[in-house]
């Protein structure tokens, strides 16, 4: 059993090592967690197979033969054998967690010169905002990280529990009811990724995901000052007479519609959600129907998703009811509109 086993393990242990189980590595400390992981493997392993093997030989070699009803042996315990596979373990498992917490605590000690990006999640969608320039702050449904930043992200939820969990960067926190947790990220490579929702929370879990942008930190802000910008120009007033459509493509842009949408003149090609090229007909036609302008009814899409749903997708858009409000609303209306080949005019 034992030869059996030492072989079994060796092969085990190579497969286990060989098999290349992670994502693109994006993060400092990434390397730590994926070693912890490797090792923990490598452990379990031999264990696995080496309680297979006696089990396996037990079941062939002890098993009943036609016909004898005997019974076994008399056995009364070992104490000497109890010793040992009680302390074993014990050791073991102590061993491995105080690896563990030793990897846990250098991940999420503070860095130097973090910056906190507050985390929302909501049925079903992520939103992220930032300290921005002269004290005001930033919203945007895109994750965008300057590269080599040490980031603290504050991880709230509006409704029920999420998980926040960018695989490339491995760390996962869950977004609980009436808490704040956080976690401790510093993106190391330039690239596009996705903040999944790792909890299960509702029809629309599988889709939550939203894009997360890591560039080079002058590029970072460079997008920080335009956002900053955009949100006074849209904040300061908004939808000027006949600009209100330049206005709804930044409402539309911020607030990360085209994660979900296709629409050709935002540059964006969700599937989630309804295409948005021909919404112009579609909202006479079906508004129409409900005795609503095209506006009425493209506005109360916005504000109550689930009041006209598109058959063939998933009820799962959020309320932007209190997120998109006045002015913007009214632009983001007319710039859908007008777009999509409609007259525009928001009511
Ligand atoms: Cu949010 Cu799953």
């Amino acid at each position: 059993m034992l030869a059996i086993g030492a072989v079994a393990s060796v092969v085990g242990v190579a497969i286990a090592l060989s098999i290349d189980w992670f994502p693109t590595r994006a993060a400092a400390k990434v390397n730590e967690i994926d070693t912890l992981y490797r090792v923990l493997l490598s452990v379990s392993v031999p264990i696995f197979v080496l309680v297979m093997t006696v089990a396996i030989y037990s079941v062939v070699k002890f098993r009943a033969r036609p016909g004898d009803m005997s019974d076994g042996a008399p056995i009364h315990g070992s104490t000497r054998l109890e010793v040992i596979w009680v302390t074993i373990p014990f050791l073991l498992v102590t061993g491995l967690a105080i690896y563990g917490w030793v990897v846990l605590n250098d991940v999420e000690a503070k860095q130097q010169g973090e910056t906190v990006v507050k985390v929302r999640g909501q049925q079903f969608t992520w939103h992220f905002q930032y300290p921005g320039p002269n004290g005001k702050t930033v919203d945007s449904d895109v994750l965008y990280l300057a590269r080599d930043q040490p980031y603290k992200f504050e991880i709230t939820t509006s409704d029920v529990i999420h998980s926040f969990w960018v695989p490339e960067f491995r760390l996962k926190q869950d977004a609980v009811p009436g808490q704040t947790t956080h976690v401790r990220i510093t993106p190391d490579r330039v690239g596009t990724y996705a903040v999944v929702c790792a909890e299960l929370c509702g029809l629309g879990h599988a889709t939550m995901r939203n894009t997360v942008r890591v560039v080079e930190p002058n590029q970072f802000k460079a997008w920080l000052e335009q956002q900053a910008r955009g949100a006074a120009a849209t904040a300061g007033g908004g939808a000027a007479p006949g600009g209100g459509a330049a206005a709804g493509k930044q409402v539309f842009t911020s607030n990360g519609c085209g994660a979900c949408h296709t629409l050709a003149d935002a540059g964006t090609s969700g599937t989630t959600g309804p295409k948005l090229d021909d919404i112009a007909a579609a909202a006479a036609k079906f508004g129409k129907q409900r005795g609503l302008t095209a506006a009425k009814y493209v506005k109360q899409s916005i504000e109550d998703p689930t009041a006209f749903v598109v058959p063939g997708y998933p009820p799962v858009m959020p309320s932007f009811k209190g997120r998109v409000q006045g002015a913007e609303l009214d632009a983001l209306v007319e710039y859908l509109l007008s777009v999509s080949g409609g007259k525009g005019g928001s009511g």
